[in-house]
């Protein structure tokens, strides 16, 4: 099929992508408040959801709780991540749902991980954040590249 299309090698991954959906992938990093209360059996359930819904979905990433705050990168396919964002910001179990970084990907980087959970136990995202001279966006994803 390929030495019909009459395409150059480099043309050929566009529609080669559509066909496989490769081109689609990407990426969303939000942040957003734990509810009040939210006890360690909440976040058990959050993650077990989570975990089983990504495996359906194809989705991969990783959430860290800290001091009340939630921040979660998720990774897949484009389409199938903003319907998530879009279930994410109507559950009551946080609030504040802010996307601070989005966009394409070309390899992921919890490939993994149905769901990776890390906490300040695991190491500490807010004074990683302090320390780094960087914007939120690279801080989050530079912190996330050395515990995944
Ligand atoms: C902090 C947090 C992280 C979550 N992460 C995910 C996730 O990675 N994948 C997912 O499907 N649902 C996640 N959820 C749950 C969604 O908000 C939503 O409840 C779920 O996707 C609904 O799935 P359903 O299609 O079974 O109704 C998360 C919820 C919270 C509060």
């Amino acid at each position: 099929m390929y030495d019909d299309s009459g395409l150059a090698e480099g043309d050929r991954p566009h529609w080669a992508a559509a066909l496989t959906g490769a081109g689609d992938m990407g990426f969303m990093l939000y942040r957003s408040v734990a509810r009040p209360g939210l006890g360690r059996a909440d976040l058990e359930a959050i993650l077990n959801q989570a975990r089983r819904r990504n495996a359906e979905r194809g989705l991969t990433g990783c959430l860290h709780h800290e001091n009340g705050l939630f921040f979660q990168w998720l990774e897949g396919p484009r389409f199938t991540l903003s319907r998530l964002m879009e279930r994410l910001r109507d559950d009551d179990r946080h609030v504040g749902v802010t996307v601070i970084d989005q966009g394409r990907l070309d390899r992921r980087l919890f490939g993994d991980w149905q769901m990776r959970h890390s906490d300040s136990a695991t190491a500490s995202l807010l004074e990683w954040l302090a320390g780094s001279g960087h914007s939120e966006a690279d801080g989050v994803r530079s912190f996330l590249e050395t515990i995944r």
